[in-house]
């Protein structure tokens, strides 16, 4: 899958534009404030139905106009072509996929968009929410069945919230026996999500870093040496107590271990952040060995990343053939662009996008 054609309207400070991006990597180049971060927004927003950047779509939506539109074709592997649209105007989306009116998760499944920004080393330093969203959107990628369970978990988990807080705990083992059921079934995916993903993660920690011994540990949300049902069971005068589900996959986490420690606890800035670009691109091999291909943002790498580590990455996205938009605002950081075909040069100004015909770089 990429993405053949999009067009923008009333982004940020971008009007209207119109790009036919590259199946493969587009650079996307110019000053501060120019609209680089915007444009691959715009992808974002058509992938995700959200900004990634803001949580108040107002903010998105263009000085003095009602509404964004963003729109695009893509093209998938068997050469079938979808045509996705989402309008946002702070209050509604309307999102179609060839003209029907369609959900959020259609849209993520047309296309699925992958970001890495200055804050992704959070990925694997901060809080755990952030590191459940990442197992549960390559789960997504590639386990059709997921969704549904998951859903059904956090609708069993809501349902079980509210009677704990207002004391109606007559029902309680009903709802315990399906937090049960859909619960084991998304901690098993998650499970064997990261077994698929730890060989493929340890690889590509190889090529930009030396560790010897890498390994992601999965914690399922509750102690495991306990039978969930009854883990459940013996919470719950303190479930009862804070009006809340203390264990479950709603806990759920994973962390990284170089050499048998807690990376987090020691490893350099550095190397936190390669780690976390290794994790992310082996989402994007893993949902790509299943023929199904990521469209990779990457905003603003050029402060984050040495100029061989640069021109390392773009040679893995490359070899990976998957679509890249990246933002830089010096072609210079990359090293020697002329070795690589199906290149785009997009450059911002003002909001306004135009492509660069050819590319006056060297190392
Ligand atoms: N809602 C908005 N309407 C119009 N302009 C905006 C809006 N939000 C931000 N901007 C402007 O859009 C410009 C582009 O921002 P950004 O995409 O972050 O630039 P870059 O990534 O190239 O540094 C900035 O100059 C910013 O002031
Ligand atoms: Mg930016």
């Amino acid at each position: 899958m990429s993405l053949k054609k999009l067009d923008i309207y009333s982004l940020r400070n971008i009007q209207k534009a119109t790009l036919e991006p590259s199946s493969g990597i587009n650079l996307i180049t110019g000053k501060n404030g120019s609209g680089k971060s915007s444009l691959l927004e715009a992808i974002f927003i058509l992938g995700r139905a959200r900004s990634f950047r803001a949580t108040n779509i107002k903010q998105v939506i263009k000085f003095d106009q009602q509404r964004l539109i963003v729109s695009g074709q893509t093209i998938q592997n068997n050469g079938n072509i979808s045509h996705l649209g989402i309008q946002l105007d702070g209050k509604n989306s309307d999102i179609r996929i060839n003209q029907e009116n369609s959900r959020k998760s259609e849209l993520a499944y047309s296309l699925p968009v992958l970001l890495i920004h200055p804050k992704s080393y959070k990925l694997i330093d901060a809080g755990p929410q952030i590191r459940r969203e990442f197992m549960d959107w390559g789960i997504f990628n590639i386990e059709d069945n997921f969704l549904g369970s998951w859903r059904k978990y956090k609708k069993v988990l809501q349902q079980r919230n509210s009677l704990l807080k207002s004391k109606q705990i007559n029902q309680i083992n009903v709802w315990n026996t399906e937090l049960v059921h859909y619960g084991i079934m998304v901690s098993k995916y998650r499970k064997e999500y990261l077994e698929k993903l730890e060989p493929i993660f340890f690889e590509i920690s190889h090529y930009f870093l030396n560790f010897k011994k890498i390994k992601l540990k999965y914690q399922s949300g509750w102690d495991e040496s306990v039978d969930f049902q009854l883990v459940l069971e013996n919470d719950f005068q303190k479930d009862l107590r804070y009006g809340f589900t203390h264990s479950g996959p709603h806990r759920g986490d994973f962390s990284v271990l170089v050499n048998g420690r807690l990376a987090k606890d020691f490893v350099s800035r550095g190397q936190l952040k390669l780690l976390m670009l290794a994790l992310k691109l082996a989402q994007v091999k893993l949902i790509n060995n299943i023929d199904l291909s990521v469209c990779v943002l990457i905003d603003d790498l050029t402060a984050e990343l040495d100029i061989p580590n640069k021109a390392k990455l773009l040679q893995y996205l490359f070899d990976l053939q998957c679509q890249v938009f990246m933002s830089t605002t010096e072609l210079s950081n990359f090293g020697d662009l002329t070795q690589l075909d199906n290149i785009k040069v997009f450059h911002v100004e003002h909001g306004e996008v135009t492509l660069q015909n050819t590319i006056v770089c060297s190392t």
